[in-house]
């Protein structure tokens, strides 16, 4: 009897804890480690230590065939590479754009790299967040399996004021097709921050031709409009009457040419979330995305105000993971956030995090699949 309450009692501890393998080093000799997370509804994440990156996502389809629905490297030489263009990683420590990498805080004016001219994008050069190696620890308990990473930001690190401890976890869900992401902050001075993830999703598995015969649904009537630089204006605009309008479930390939020829070069635009309309829900629904070939469906919910919609305007047919080719437009970012360039307008949710406080917030990928139309 006693043995049965203790075993009881142990299970959820007992659970077999996340695999972990060497992914090999960076160029400068630090070991990347990556573990593997898995459930029992077909879903397997992979992630390591460099950029608390997610390397490899597989879902099922609608016909239980299973496919890498995210774009990456099989080794850490291609995510150091040119290439790379912040495949699945953590960003930040602010993510997007910094008008001129310049904004004040406390009476003080600081000067972030340029690093997408004239502006600052997702954190910097050498330090951002996606390029440090993080630590990490896998755990198990009676709801699934997570990774906790977790990483310290000098002072000044990237031209950031104050020392940022930083903590992301992604942590997939045992019976339930659900990847949550969730991020923790502190620090000693008041700094920005704003992190997210940015994955590259394609449906119909990664490396396949375009994500334009997907079909996109935003819980969005607005958007933060840019200038020429991909900066906001500061206004909040509807997206009606405009090709940002994705209330209703939209093809994103049916108005895309009408950006082609914008500083966007198609969609790149952050969208502003209409206000959770369940207040006993953690999370505010932010996006539906669906691949009509393959049947799989991604949600995602937020804690978040806003999500960037990328369609992949800068992949030039890169190569990765098994060889496969990134072609432009052939993956899509949905990146959850503050909206850019917040630092520099006081009509946005504030991105200051202040010693003492506890930045916090998450994200959940919610896969699924749904069945073909009948004819
Ligand atoms: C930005 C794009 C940028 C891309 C870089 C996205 O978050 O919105 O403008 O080119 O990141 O990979």
């Amino acid at each position: 009897m006693r043995a049965v309450v203790l075993s009881v009692l142990l299970a959820p501890c007992l659970a077999a804890e996340p695999e972990v393998a060497d992914f090999g080093k960076t160029v400068d000799g630090t070991a990347v480690q990556i573990y593997t997370l898995k459930n029992d509804k077909g879903i397997t994440a992979k992630v390591m230590t460099r950029g608390a990156t997610l390397v490899q996502l597989h879902t099922p389809d609608r016909s239980g065939g299973t496919d890498d629905v995210i774009l990456g490297w099989d080794s850490v030489a291609g995510y150091e590479s040119e290439d790379n263009q912040y495949f699945g990683c953590t960003t930040g420590r602010v993510c997007n754009r910094i008008a001129k990498g310049k904004f004040s805080l406390d009476g003080k004016d600081y000067t972030l790299a340029i690093n997408n001219e004239p502006n600052h994008l997702h954190g910097g050069v050498e330090r951002s967040l996606d390029k440090v190696v993080w630590k990490a620890k896998g755990y198990s308990n009676d709801r699934g399996h997570g990774v906790r990473f977790s990483y310290t930001s000098p002072d000044g690190e990237e031209g950031y004021p104050g020392k940022l401890s930083v903590k992301v976890t992604y942590f997939l869900a045992k019976d339930a097709p659900r990847l949550s992401i969730t991020y923790v902050a502190t620090t000693d001075k008041a700094t920005p921050v704003n992190l997210t993830n940015h994955a590259y999703f394609n449906l119909g598995g990664a490396g396949s031709d375009t994500v334009l015969n997907h079909q996109l649904q935003l819980n969005a009537d607005n958007y933060t409009p840019c200038d020429d630089t991909l900066i906001p204006t500061g206004d909040i605009a509807t997206v009606d009457g405009t090709p940002l309008d994705f209330r209703k479930m939209k093809k994103i390939g049916a108005r895309i040419e009408k950006l082609t020829d914008t500083a966007a070069l198609g969609y790149d635009h952050n969208f502003v979330l209409n206000p959770k309309q369940d207040k006993d829900k953690t999370h505010n629904l932010a996006a539906v995305l669906r691949d009509p070939e393959s049947g799989r469906t991604l949600r995602i919910m937020t804690q978040e105000p806003g999500i960037q919609f990328y369609s992949g305007n800068f992949l030039k047919g890169q190569q990765g993971k098994d060889g496969k080719t990134y072609a432009h437009r052939s993956a899509l970012c949905l990146e959850t956030q503050h909206f850019p360039d917040s630092v520099n307008h006081d009509n946005f949710p504030s991105t200051i995090l202040e010693p003492g406080k506890e930045y916090r917030t998450s994200t959940l990928l919610i896969f699924g699949t749904f069945e073909k139309k009948k004819k």
